[in-house]
């Protein structure tokens, strides 16, 4: 932090913090200019402390950029923002993609806390195709797969029964094992087809935890039957606009990972709903939407295997010996949807998956109500 800051023990704890955070930093005045630097983003910006204080952020990273205009709607609403993909471009660097979280500072907003994330540059190259839009194309193949491959498959499992009755016991294991097969990738075929089947979807009111209590208890019958359940459900929270059976597919498929994931034994599922004002995203139409209901589907598993991590939202990626990776898929298709998002936090030994989805607001259920009263 700036050298002129009392020593105070408190703030010497302040500046080793600081410095140590291994995300870039900066503090930015009203005016835009730089007040603080923490060391990782001096690294990041290749210059030093001395040289970046009192320079203007607008001037550096471009007055046009989404930096800037970041800053200045925190500066201007008061609210913690975060945009994502955003590239980054500063004098003598390359343009580098990065997520950016912002956050007010003092009662009065009098300065903005801006911290990067930059993403690796091979992740930045294959970021062309988004998890929605790869969501997408699985979507447009689903249907063609599903004529084009079921039918047959439905003749070879047929014929292999056939074959089944005028062969011995030992050939029989053969055909058994065709039969064993092609029923696997029968269901796949049908996981494969839900993307296709999946419509427009109803824009309605929704109730969260009307949506939450069916997913948790179908989960508590059946494949979740071994595990602890922990519902901290904020009552207050009101109703975001959509599909209650899409919403309550990604529930299901949420808590069947997490119950995937724990163990047999001491298996523990927290399911949270929070509001949280001030949350602001960028949405596709460029406008920042505020997503602030929030859930929280947590468990106590080994959580996601490393390698994986930065990839679990992709179709087809998966670790488990007969999952067909569309189950996270299908789920950020369908929040993404609702106008929502969602992200992963894992560690070995637990793992958090957080939906953030917009509420209704009072000119949609006004909407909604006229449209029912004209149906009736
Ligand atoms: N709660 C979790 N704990 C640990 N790993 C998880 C968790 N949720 C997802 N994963 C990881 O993400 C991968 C992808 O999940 P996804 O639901 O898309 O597919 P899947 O569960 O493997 O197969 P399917 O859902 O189609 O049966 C999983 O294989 C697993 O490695
Ligand atoms: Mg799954």
């Amino acid at each position: 932090m700036s050298a002129t800051m009392t020593p105070t023990a408190a703030s010497r704890d302040f500046a080793l913090i600081w410095n140590s955070l291994p995300s870039p930093a900066l503090s930015v005045a009203r005016n835009g200019a730089i007040a603080a630097v923490n060391g990782a983003a001096e690294s990041f910006l290749g210059a030093s402390e001395r040289q970046l204080l009192g320079q203007s952020l607008p001037a550096l990273a471009g007055a046009a950029s989404r930096v800037a205009a970041l800053v200045e709607q925190v500066a201007k609403n008061h609210v913690s923002m975060a945009e994502y993909d955003v590239e980054f471009t500063w004098p003598d660097a390359p343009p580098r993609l990065v997520d950016l979280h912002a956050a007010p500072l003092g009662e009065e907003a009098e300065a903005v806390l801006l911290i990067f994330h930059p993403r690796a540059i091979a992740e930045s190259m294959d970021r062309s195709l988004t998890h929605r839009d790869a969501a997408r194309s699985v979507a447009g193949m689903a249907a063609m797969l599903a004529h084009e491959v079921k039918n047959p498959l439905a003749g070879i499992s047929g014929a292999a029964q056939l074959l089944a009755m005028s062969l011995g016991a030992e050939e029989r294991e053969l055909t058994d094992l065709i039969r064993e097969e092609t029923e696997r990738v029968g269901k796949l075929l049908e996981r494969v087809e839900q993307f296709g089947a999946m419509g427009p979807g109803r824009h309605e009111p929704v109730n969260i935890h009307d949506v939450l209590d069916r997913a948790c208890r179908a989960a508590k019958a059946g494949f979740a039957a071994h595990a602890r359940f922990i519902e901290e459900y904020d009552p207050s929270l009101p109703p975001t606009m959509g599909d209650a059976d899409q919403l309550m597919q990604v529930m299901q498929n949420l808590l069947k990972n997490a119950a995937e994931a724990t163990p047999k034994v001491g298996g523990l599922i927290t399911v949270r709903t929070s509001y949280r004002a001030g949350m602001k995203v960028r949405g596709p139409t460029g406008g920042y939407e505020s997503l602030p209901l929030q859930v929280v589907i947590a468990d106590n598993g080994a959580g996601v295997p490393e390698e994986i991590r930065r990839h679990i939202f992709e179709p087809f990626v998966t670790s488990k010996s007969t999952g067909s990776g569309l189950g996270l898929a299908l789920v950020s298709k369908i929040v993404a949807d609702h106008g929502g998002v969602i992200s992963c936090e894992s560690e070995p030994g637990w793992t958090r998956m957080r939906l953030r989805l917009p509420v209704a607001t009072a000119r949609d259920l006004e909407a909604h109500s006229n449209s029912e009263e004209s149906a009736a």
